[in-house]
């Protein structure tokens, strides 16, 4: 039990309430900007190729100053280096939480318990690169001896989430002549519709579970070994005597793993040779940059890959040597927990202007709300103040011709992140570059409008009826970030995952909350196992409420025999 006073008894977290209190509660965006012409320049702030713009948020610097305090007394800097240098701050399951030496430089030394973890990070890349390019180069084949042409990654969470969403952002960078697909749900439709037009023998699927135990996983991985030893024994060509006893040799060619647990994946049938191991210290939503990202460097090359990782390491160098005043990621966590737990707000949009993020925001939902959707503190107390936000959103223009309507003129606290770049990718036509103008004039005019809306004098001013004035008044003063940089380039990319990531962990820190277990996600897991034989076999749950009873017996009599 820690002696530290509880958050909300700090002066520091009364000196803000007082300030939200006070002069802050009634401030608009329009009177902040006109009394301050310095402020959207002084609120801007860059990591790496990143420029962040936060001027268009309700604060002065009294609540920068007061945030930062905050930021001080709860030694956020003290968890960052104990993070970095490699001490167990995830204390409820006793690890290290180390995904910054995941991208670390060769060189680097990170100790976890007296050993370097650096060269065996840099051994399982080197084992990544190498069968990646035997891959891509058509060196490694099928078992028939067909070139893989179709890489399919099985895996859910944090094991499909990052390289699926890297995936689509770095299409430009893919070689197209490879069909790449996610699989994740445990819906026997995600699988029959990722490989219905596969041929099996130019198919790997690639098993991506930290644990090797996720129920989903492993049974998607074993329909799909299913499917393709009867695709390769259907064959004629490749009818063989491995496939038909057993298919291990088959296996062996079309089915590699990454994990934690070796014994596991030995007892599932994959050969350990071909194994990409990671470790314990590397938690499922911050691992895309480790072996389980292997189907993104299929995609792009080792080379690529490698300058994302660069490109995250630039952004943890930044969150760790940055002075507080220009550390990016510690200003955004001091803005998120300035709305959620002073201002009300109870969502966080993200919504970024490119359509190769198209699953961004579903990236960052797990990255944000398994770290801190949590309502016990660090030592296993209640809360009494609002932890992580709801996160979510879609690329825009298209969320504004749907739910923006409620961003600007309803009743909600919302505060959002708009993401953009300068520059379309290179391989775009000349008539679609030219469409880039349009997006981006898009992403501009939200965040003014968002910011300082139109006031009922405008409208009348442009011969609005009265009777109509209320309804086209927007009174503006939503708060937005926009991030913007060149183009989406993997380095970028890497740059953006590790803002947000160490932005989480700013407002953990704060909030005394441990972001990196989720224990939440077990109770779900484990009543899902004892409701199955209730659906298969009719078999008597004890135990379930009356509502779920009624449910599983209409499933049972609807249920085609
Ligand atoms: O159920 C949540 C979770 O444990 C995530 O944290 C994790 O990313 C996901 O399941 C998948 O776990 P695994 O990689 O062990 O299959």
């Amino acid at each position: 039990m820690s002696d530290s006073p509880k958050l909300t008894h700090r002066p520091q977290w009364t000196a803000l309430e007082h300030h939200h209190a006070g002069e802050l509660q009634h401030s608009q965006l329009r009177d902040l900007f006109a009394a301050d012409p310095g402020r959207a320049e002084r609120y801007t702030v860059r990591a790496g190729d990143l420029r962040i713009d936060y001027s268009k948020h309700l604060i002065t610097d009294e609540t920068l100053a007061l945030l930062q305090e905050l930021a001080t007394v709860t030694d956020v800097f003290g968890l960052r280096d104990a993070m970095f240098r490699g001490e167990k701050i995830n204390v409820t399951e006793r690890r290290a939480v180390l995904h910054t030496a995941l991208r670390a430089p060769r060189e680097a030394v990170i100790e976890v318990d007296g050993e370097n973890v650096v060269p065996a990070v840099h051994a399982v890349l080197d084992k990544m690169a190498d069968f990646s390019e035997r891959v891509r180069s058509g060196e490694w084949t099928g078992h028939t001896g067909k070139r893989i042409r179709n890489v399919v990654n099985i895996g859910i969470g944090g094991s499909d989430l990052g390289p699926a969403m890297a995936y689509e952002a770095l299409r430009a960078f893919t070689d197209r002549s490879l069909t790449v697909r996610f699989v994740s749900n445990v819906d026997g439709a995600d699988l029959h519709e990722a490989v219905r037009d596969l041929d099996p023998a130019e198919t790997l699927f690639i098993v991506a579970s930290k644990t090797f135990t996720t129920i989903e996983t492993i049974t998607n991985a074993t329909s799909a070994r299913s499917w393709l030893l009867a695709g390769l024994d259907d064959g004629g060509t490749s009818r063989s005597s491995e496939v038909e006893c057993g298919g291990e040799k088959a296996v062996a060619k079309h089915f590699v793993a990454l994990s934690t647990n070796a014994e596991k994946v030995a007892d599932f049938g994959i050969d350990t040779t071909n194994m990409f191991e990671f470790w314990d210290w590397v938690g499922g939503r911050y691992s895309y940059d480790s072996a389980i990202g292997l189907s993104l460097m299929i995609a792009i090359g080792p080379d690529r890959f490698r300058e994302m990782l660069d490109g995250f390491h630039l952004v943890d160098e930044h969150f760790r040597t940055a002075p507080a005043a220009s550390n990016a990621p510690l200003l955004l966590g001091l803005l998120g927990v300035w709305y959620g737990s002073f201002l009300g707000a109870q969502s966080h949009a993200v919504l970024p202007y490119s359509h190769y993020l198209s699953k961004f925001t579903a990236y960052l939902q797990q990255l944000d709300m398994e770290s801190n959707g949590k309502s016990v503190d660090r030592d296993g107390d209640p809360v009494e103040w609002q932890t992580g936000p709801v996160v979510w959103g879609t690329p825009g223009t298209n969320g504004q011709h749907a739910y923006y309507q409620l961003l600007h003129q309803g009743t909600k606290v919302i505060s959002a992140d708009l993401i953009g770049f300068v520059n379309p990718v290179d391989e775009l036509s000349p008539e679609l570059k030219a469409q880039h103008d349009l997006l981006m004039a898009n992403l501009f005019a939200q965040g003014q409008a968002l910011a300082f809306g139109r006031t009922s004098d405008e409208v009348r001013a442009e011969g609005v009826p009265e009777e109509q004035v209320p309804h086209r008044t927007f009174r503006g003063n939503h708060p937005t970030t926009t991030i913007l940089a060149s183009e989406l380039t993997p380095s970028v990319l890497g740059q953006l995952i590790a803002l947000y990531e160490h932005k989480v962990f700013v407002q953990g820190a704060i909030w005394n909350i441990d972001s990196f277990d989720q224990w939440g996600v077990e109770l779900g897991k484990v009543l899902a196992r004892r409701v199955e034989p209730a659906l298969t076999e009719g078999a008597d749950v004890p135990g379930l409420d009356p509502s779920t009873a009624a449910l599983v017996a209409a499933y049972r009599t609807l249920r085609k025999k």
